[in-house]
């Protein structure tokens, strides 16, 4: 789900001019920008993303240790310890490791797990980065062995392992990397190898955020885009944004469309109840696709268990979004339960949708 985000970059507001730093690099899509440019990501999302720790709402935990160990690193003039992010996505990992960067005033290199195929695609960016860069693999749980393997010694050692020659005159030789922080991104901590994880000095974790925590995201991208709205229109918009400040800020946009071609430009609670029944967002902050899978469980699969390869192709599906984007929000609602014997609907999930269960049968069949 991290799609185009980690791998483009154009110029922030403020930055002072754009990234330059061309290299062997770009042909495996990663960019440079140099201390104090800002990453833009997704073009929609670059006006909204916070720059610094002091825009960033919510994640408490995340964001007072993050500043800890900012404020020790920078105090000392050293590049900060390696940092793992796990969370489900849109909660801000990029943008945390982008706020990394600029609260460091360390140049920020961006890329993505899948655009590195080969050792020399890395040893490309290591070879490029300059003492205290903030480099970003997003999904990592997505590297090639190889290349993992290549990590470890540049995490560890701030050295590359790099191969001259060929057959028998074949030799390995070490070339000193810049000490640099590695941020690492994942939404399947699950999938990344154990060595891996234990080089990473800070790990953190983020949860799903809060109503108020999302109201505030929802006040402050409101302020940016110069949007009127209501506080209880704002609250109303959280209670639909599935916890996700991304999926809030979508919203916010959308609602800011309504009421500017149908109301009065004020985004007011009448507003958002109306566009949101016009995108298909329930009470909930269920889409369409989230009631697909739970109605698919419920009436294909008698209530589960169903395994997620089968549940995935019922509602037409990659397995990877339904299990980072879909399971999570419903998980988190109790709406959904992942057993080793596949996915279950709960009780809540049968009322949310006004179906009943038939007790007392092993089917587990409906009645309508
Ligand atoms: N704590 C926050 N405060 C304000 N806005 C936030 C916060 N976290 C995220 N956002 C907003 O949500 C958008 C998505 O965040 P981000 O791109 O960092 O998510 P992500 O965890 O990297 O997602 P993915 O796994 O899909 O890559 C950002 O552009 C930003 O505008
Ligand atoms: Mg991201």
């Amino acid at each position: 789900m991290t799609g185009s985000d980690g791998i483009v970059i154009t110029r922030g507001p403020g930055a002072a001019g754009r990234a330059s730093g061309s290299s062997a690099a770009d042909s495996t899509a990663s960019r440079l920008l140099r201390a104090g440019e800002y990453y833009d990501g997704d073009a929609q999302e670059g006006s909204l993303r916070p720059r610094l720790l002091h825009e960033f709402q919510g994640q408490k935990d995340v964001r007072d240790n993050l500043s800890v160990f900012i404020e020790a690193a920078r105090s000392r003039g050293e590049s900060m310890d390696h940092l793992f992010l796990i969370g489900p996505p849109g909660l801000g990992k990029t943008t945390v490791a982008q706020i990394a960067a600029h609260e460091l005033g360390a140049d920020f290199k961006v890329t993505s797990a899948p655009a590195l195929e080969k050792p020399k695609d890395l040893a490309g960016i290591l070879s490029t980065i300059t003492e205290r860069t903030v480099f970003f693999i997003d999904e990592i749980h997505r590297l090639k062995p190889a290349i993992e393997e290549m990590l470890y010694i540049a995490m560890e050692d701030f050295e590359l392992d790099w191969v001259i020659g060929q057959g028998a005159a074949a030799r390995t030789v070490r070339i000193p990397v810049p000490r640099f922080t590695l941020v690492g991104a994942t939404t399947k901590a699950g999938m990344v190898s154990s060595p891996l994880i234990s080089r990473f000095g800070i790990v953190l974790r983020f949860s799903f955020y809060s109503r108020s925590e999302l109201a505030s995201i929802i006040r402050r991208s409101a302020g940016i885009l110069g949007a009127q709205t209501d506080e209880d229109a704002a609250l109303l918009m959280a209670d639909c944004s599935r916890g996700t400040p991304r999926v809030a800020n979508r919203i916010l946009r959308r609602m800011r469309d309504f009421a500017q071609v149908a109301g009065s430009g004020r985004i007011t609670r009448a507003v958002v109840e109306q566009g949101l029944e016009r995108l298909g967002i329930d009470s909930l902050g269920l889409e369409r696709y989230d009631r697909e899978i739970l109605s698919s469980i419920i009436q294909n699969f008698g209530g589960g268990p169903v395994g997620a390869e089968t549940l995935a192709i019922s509602i037409g599906e990659s397995i990877d979004t339904l299990e980072d984007y879909y399971e999570p929000y419903l998980i988190q609602c109790g709406l959904l339960q992942r057993t080793p014997r596949g996915r279950v609907a709960t009780d809540k999930a049968y009322a949310h949708l006004g179906l009943q269960r038939r007790t007392g049968n092993a089917d587990e069949r409906l009645l309508f």
